[in-house]
């Protein structure tokens, strides 16, 4: 039989937020009827004006595989020079394009746990080591940095993951603490996320750390702008990471929607600001409701948090049947945990009836 490679066999898909129609279906529930919390795009959709730059859509055409108009569109608006910019088909395609420029099969990366599953699955699928860091429940899972250097020195990674602010924690770390880590471990690749930046208080402008050698920040449009659907991601660093990154990826990566919609975007401020305003109002209302019914909340800074339920597994099972999705946060190793992402005020009130209503079922206890 013919054999793949021997580091693909035991994969396994990394899991994310988002409801399953199929596994909906299946227990005789409507998709349509789900209100879903467990994915951390904007909640509030796709701007009008994003939907209408779709509509005129050159599909005949190969995409611009440099994304050109796009890359000028965020070198004006960010005021970083085009040659530090790259596009990429969402983010989870410039994880990748780190590891095939970086890594190689004796390197390992550091990642922080828990954390976005999705970095540990592209260094498996590379055949790269990983190790890892462990963030801990006692302080809310903040990062001690002087802890995490300790850990670098001695696993000396080609690479290090650093989530900000950290998906499922919601815990942002300040500039100049990464600024220190990478001026520390300046053979290592610093590869800084902020898919959630564009919802997180109080956090810093990152765009300095660009004039190191060996930062990488990446961004996500496709959560500011639910753009999900399409997907889109950009990378910022210096001239010689984003041509290293350039040589790795393959041609047309971005699709043609994906890159007029970003464009489009690029014009959404006062949209963002709103929904981020729409997003705080309805996260303080929910972190007041569960803290109230004495239910742990890990503060966080941006649009979404944890919430210590017991059996995180059975209270999303419980809730999917009420209409309402959680992320269960099992995968992340967290298995008394979920993750709620905000939506709209009117949607959240019903999830804290919901909670209320599962919360009294004898049958349905969810502490363990
Ligand atoms: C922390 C983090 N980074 C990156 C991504 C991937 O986003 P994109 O759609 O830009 O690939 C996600 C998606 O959930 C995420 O949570």
């Amino acid at each position: 039989m013919l054999q793949p490679n021997p580091h693909i066999i035991g994969l396994t898909p990394c899991i994310h937020g988002g409801v399953n129609s199929r596994e909906l279906i299946e227990r005789g529930l409507n998709p349509d009827n789900m209100r879903d919390f467990s994915i951390s795009c904007n909640p509030f959709g796709l701007p009008e004006n994003i939907r209408a730059s779709l509509n005129e859509l050159p599909a005949e055409l190969y995409p611009d595989s440099d994304s050109y108009d796009l890359v000028e569109a965020l070198s004006g608006k960010l005021c970083v020079s085009t040659g530090n910019i790259i596009v990429c088909n969402g983010s989870t395609e410039l994880i990748r394009l780190a590891i095939i420029a970086y890594l190689s099969r004796q390197d390992k990366s550091l990642i922080l746990q828990p954390t976005y599953g999705d970095y540990e699955l592209a260094c498996r699928q590379f055949n790269t080591g990983v190790v890892y860091y462990q963030l801990n429940e006692d302080n809310n899972f903040l990062i001690n940095v002087d802890a995490l250097i300790k850990s670098a020195e001695l696993h000396r990674p080609k690479a290090m993951f650093i989530c900000n602010p950290n998906n499922p924690t919601g815990q942002y770390l300040p500039i100049e603490k990464v600024q220190r880590i990478a001026s520390i471990f300046n053979q290592t690749l610093i590869i800084l996320d902020e898919a959630y930046i564009a919802f997180t208080r109080n956090s810093d402008n990152a765009l300095k750390l660009i004039d190191m050698p060996n930062v990488l920040l990446c961004r996500s449009m496709t959560k500011d702008f639910a753009l999900a659907g399409l997907r889109l991601g950009y990378g910022l660093a210096s001239s010689e990471i984003i041509n290293n990154l350039k040589k790795s990826r393959p041609p047309w990566n971005v699709n043609s929607a994906a890159q007029q919609a970003g464009i489009a975007a690029l014009m959404c401020d006062e949209y963002l600001a709103e929904s981020t305003a729409g997003i705080f109002e309805a996260k303080q209302y929910l972190v007041d409701e569960l803290s109230a019914m004495g239910l742990n909340v890990i503060p966080s800074q941006t649009n979404y948090f944890l919430v210590k339920v017991g059996n995180a597994a059975k209270f999303r099972e419980t809730l999917l049947r009420e209409g309402f999705a959680v992320r269960d946060c099992t995968s992340f190793g967290l298995r008394q945990y979920v993750r709620i992402a905000p939506r709209a005020i009117e949607d959240c009130r019903e999830l804290i009836k919901a909670i209320k209503k599962i919360r009294t079922m004898p049958a349905c206890k969810h502490d363990s």
